[in-house]
């Protein structure tokens, strides 16, 4: 058996005494079998970016590829996971923090996983990339313009945000820092969602993460 990451046992935040137990089938042999690798894809950028559009295309393409593969959207996680987390600062942290962690577990299991959250704060990102290898977190940024985003306003909710009756609404009454060396950036307000399907879908391939 090979040696815990942690030690014999172990305290880790508020939990004490614990062990670290190995699982019986690693990620190695989940990538043979499955004849594919996995990878943390981590969407980011304003709301109505295009993030979960994306993610999903995206998605579909690798299940028809049959690969395993599986999204984690923001707006669906704050219906369970973080139902109690709302828009502050901290509440942000805190949401980004626990996707980083089942994201991690996603990779344990073999999984591609597509994260599309605002994810609006670079600290957070950078700490759910610290959590895996190098390589293993691919960062997206969907570059679409405030003003795009602010126009198509799907939801409706930047009318609202202008009106003041969204507080801390990312882009208008919160900060939304871009991502300065994302693994790719793709320009989701101008081109379509073929032509950005295929820009993620090469670069997988590119880095050996899925067969071409
Ligand atoms: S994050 O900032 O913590 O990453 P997350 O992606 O989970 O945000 O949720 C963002 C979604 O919640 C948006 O797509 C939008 O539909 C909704 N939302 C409601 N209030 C806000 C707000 N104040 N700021 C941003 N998004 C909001």
């Amino acid at each position: 058996m090979t040696k815990s990451p942690y030690g014999e046992l172990s305290n880790q935040g508020a939990s004490t005494n614990i062990a670290w137990h190995h699982t019986s089938v690693d990620r190695q042999s989940l990538a043979e079998r499955r004849g594919h690798r996995s990878a943390i894809l981590w969407f980011t950028g304003l709301s109505g970016s295009g993030k979960s559009t994306l993610a999903n295309a995206v998605n579909s393409a690798l299940f028809e590829r049959g690969l395993a593969c599986y999204v984690l959207d923001g707006d669906n996680i704050r219906h369970g996971l973080c139902k109690d987390l709302g828009f502050s600062d901290a509440d942000r942290e805190e949401n980004i923090r626990r996707i980083g962690e089942v994201s991690k577990l996603f990779l344990d299991a073999g999984v591609v996983v597509l994260t599309a959250f605002v994810s609006p704060f670079r600290a957070d990102r950078d700490r759910a990339r610290a959590l895996v290898a190098e390589g293993d977190f691919i960062e997206i940024h969907c570059a679409a313009d405030l003003g795009v985003c602010e126009q198509r306003d799907t939801k409706g909710l930047y009318a609202k945000a202008r009106a003041g009756e969204i507080k801390e609404f990312t882009g208008i009454s919160s900060p939304y820092e871009a991502p300065e060396q994302p693994e790719l950036s793709i320009a989701t307000g101008s081109q379509n969602l073929e032509e950005c399907v295929a820009q993620v879908i090469s670069h997988l391939v590119a880095k050996g993460i899925i067969p071409a």
